[in-house]
């Protein structure tokens, strides 16, 4: 069976966007693939995280990435550091990652401008420990949001490169693909602008109460000016309506465009039923992650059990490895 991995940035709560995108595609490879999701914190090391702040936010999301129906007895759910074998390969990828390449990548160049008082080795070698991720579990299919690009680019360079060097062929090339295409949809922010996104501010968050999610979803943008029969709608009523098909009934929806149609929309009225319809869909989840949240041991007996089986993986890819190269096992 095919193998597919992901690796998860533990930056803060996840939100309708992050679930209707990514999680829902996540929840259906799952289902098809042999898969392996971990949460990359020694990613996040590059910015120089306090030891509070990697143990807490890499069980947050945790935690919300189970309550949203990540499985553990179906995919490998672990913690990056739980898996010490993803650093030796990444020594080893390092000795054929150049320089020049390494420093060409955008987003390095990026964050280098962004924070030039800290441009460590770490940055500069962000897409040789994402290959390594990847290459650990000789993954076939990575799927990434269009910014991994790059990042997917070097970690097929840099397979090949190893296979060639060593005349080997115990890499595959992992292949991006796109999370719309294996169901993921793109959410809009509430605020009329294109997509529901952390740094944009306008997201309803999975962990949100309902009280927050009926404030939020009250106060999303509708000044659309005056409505006139059958017309288009401007984008922040068509973004209202792309919501409502996500979490509304089909009656539901028919009924406000029939509203939109004959000008008769109140927008305080499908907000309400909107916001509603949002808590009922996401009512479970929310359950969910305050028993897991309540239940540390519960989350810690999760990781343990993805990181052995992460390992048993790694293990068997890195004896390859050191056998390639000319090292012996221990
Ligand atoms: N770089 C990815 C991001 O920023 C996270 C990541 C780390 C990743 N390692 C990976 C994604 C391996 C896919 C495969 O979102």
């Amino acid at each position: 069976m095919e193998i597919v991995l992901s690796g998860i940035r533990p930056t803060g709560n996840l939100h309708l966007g992050n679930y209707y995108g990514a999680v829902t595609s996540f929840l259906k490879l799952q289902e098809e693939y042999n898969c392996y999701f971990f949460i990359a914190d020694w990613h996040s090391l590059t910015t120089h995280p306090t030891p509070e702040n990697i143990q807490n936010s890499a069980r947050t999301i945790l935690a919300e990435y189970l309550a949203c129906g990540l499985d553990p007895e179906k995919a490998t759910i672990y913690i990056q550091s739980d898996v010490p074998e993803t650093i030796e390969l990444y020594l080893y990828l390092n000795m054929s990652a150049y320089l020049g390449e390494l420093e060409r990548v955008t987003s390095f160049k990026e964050k280098a401008r962004k924070q030039p008082d800290n441009v460590n080795a770490g940055l500069l070698t962000y897409p040789t420990l994402m290959a390594a991720d990847i290459l650990i579990h000789r993954a076939h299919k990575v799927p990434v949001g269009k910014d991994q690009e790059q990042n997917m680019e070097m970690a097929r360079k840099f397979s090949r490169r190893f296979n060639q060097m060593y005349n080997t062929d115990l890499f595959p090339e992992p292949q991006s693909f796109s999370m719309s295409s294996e169901g993921g949809i793109k959410i809009p922010g509430l605020d009329g602008s294109g997509k529901m996104g952390k740094s944009e501010g306008n997201c309803i968050y999975l962990c949100d109460e309902p009280s927050v999610i009926r404030k939020k979803v009250m106060k999303a943008v509708t000044d659309a000016g005056p409505q006139t029969p059958n017309s288009p709608k401007p984008e922040v009523i068509a973004n209202l309506f792309t919501l409502m098909r996500v979490v509304s009934s089909n009656d539901t929806v028919e009924y406000f465009e029939g509203k939109w149609n004959d000008c008769t929309l109140r927008y305080g009225d499908m907000k309400k039923q909107l916001a509603e319809d949002i808590i009922t869909a996401t009512n479970p989840i929310r359950e969910r992650l305050v028993e897991y949240n309540s239940q540390p041991d519960l989350l810690d007996r999760v990781a343990r059990i993805g990181a052995e089986k992460a390992r048993e993986s790694a293990s068997a890819t890195l004896s390859l490895v050191r056998k390639t190269i000319g090292f012996r096992n221990y």
